[in-house]
């Protein structure tokens, strides 16, 4: 029986209407009409029935590294937040378009620092340092192209929470300090792992003058942290950990690095969300696991694995919300306009901020 082509375009408001099994059945039907032509990339915290969808799932490092190897894509459907289709399109060829089935998905950290607030610290930097001799600047992947390209331009890098340690290395390898930003508890943590002493760690406040610091602050300092966090991973709290400790005996605890520092210190294992889900995995049967990440993570891991006893570290949900709303309707609306020709929501950054946030990327890809 031949299948009646999709009229264009498909509108979005109808999709709502429809139960998670017929949407199902329709994003099937969608994705075998595109075959080859394009390619599902889901971060781990995407919710469970749009995960089912993706062809290739990861932390921002690996979907970064994995937007720039399937040329033979067309469109890059990415279920994730804004940051992470930018780095798509940035990555990919010209040929290729990094789609996100819902604009309104961001990131609340990377809105912490924009392009005016770090150029405006860099220049009041400048006037106590020669900026462009002294800080290299590294950026957080989860921030906009806009301050990659910044960090292209001057010298920096990128950083995920998979490899901030070894991109740090590098960055003192170029000069002798570096403007964090946004996420300072990664910031902290990986700073504070590469034995720099918290004195030498500072915070910088945008919107006061000198970022809230003194000239010897800054002189002295080795890390000048953005003050930017995950609302998210800031939920979890130390006393979370002292209770897990107390009623489960042989627990172990696992976090990302976006928690505040005392969290990360608390912790006994830290790292990306490749990381926890890969360390999670290879745990023996009867394992015990506390888990201070994104609760749709955390939750897949417990229904994949019943041997183990799972548990989320906060009482409190600690939910991204801007990643939710990539749902089964966006994601049929986003591949139903695909195939009847219409591209939905195509994340383009500008080429002339796309060439030097190229740059900062790709001086991150060759360290790791
Ligand atoms: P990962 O790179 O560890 O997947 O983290 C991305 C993120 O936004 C975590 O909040
Ligand atoms: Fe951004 Fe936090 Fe959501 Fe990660 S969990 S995408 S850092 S808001």
């Amino acid at each position: 029986m031949s299948v009646p082509p999709i009229p264009p375009p498909v509108a979005l408001e109808p999709l709502y209407q429809l139960s998670d099994e017929a949407l199902s059945q329709r994003i099937a039907e969608a994705k075998a009409r595109l075959g080859e032509r394009c390619v599902v990339l889901c971060h781990h915290y995407q919710r469970e029935e749009v995960y089912r969808f993706a062809d290739l799932t990861g932390d921002s490092l690996k979907l970064a590294r994995l937007a720039s190897q399937r040329p033979e894509a067309e469109f890059i459907v990415f279920c994730g937040v804004h940051f992470m289709a930018e780095v798509a399109d940035i990555l990919s060829g010209p040929h290729q378009t990094a789609i996100l089935p819902d604009l309104a998905a961001g990131c609340s950290m990377a809105d912490m620092a924009d392009l005016v607030a770090v150029e405006e610290a860099w220049a009041e930097l400048g006037r106590i340092l020669d900026v462009e001799s002294q800080i290299t600047p590294v950026t957080y992947v989860n921030s906009t192209a806009e301050l990659k390209a910044f960090c292209g331009d001057h010298g920096g890098t990128v950083c995920t929470s998979s490899n901030a340690g070894k991109i740090l290395d590098w960055a003192f390898a170029q000069r002798p300090k570096t403007l964090f930003f946004p996420d300072q508890h990664l910031g902290r943590i990986t700073g504070f792992r590469m034995g720099i002493p918290q004195e030498e760690m500072v915070l910088w406040q945008p919107g006061l003058p000198l970022g809230g610091l003194t000239p010897e602050q800054i002189r002295n300092a080795r890390m000048i942290l953005w003050n930017g966090f995950c609302s998210v991973h800031q939920m979890f709290q130390p006393a979370h950990v002292e209770q897990f400790r107390q009623r489960l005996p042989g627990v172990r605890v696992i976090v990302h690095p976006e928690c505040s520092f005392e969290v990360c210190r608390l912790a006994d294992e830290l790292g990306s969300t490749e990381f926890i889900q890969k360390t999670v995995r290879e745990s023996p049967p009867g394992s015990r696991w506390a888990i201070g990440t994104e609760l749709n993570l955390v939750n897949r891991l417990k229904h994949e694995m019943p041997d183990k006893e799972i548990h989320f570290l906060s009482p409190m949900v600690c939910m991204c919300s801007t990643m939710f709303r990539i749902d089964l309707p966006h994601l049929c609306w986003s591949l139903e306009n695909l195939v009847a020709g219409c591209v939905i929501h195509p994340i383009r950054v500008p080429p002339n901020v796309a060439a030097s946030a190229k740059t900062a990327l790709e001086r991150m890809l060759a360290v790791v």
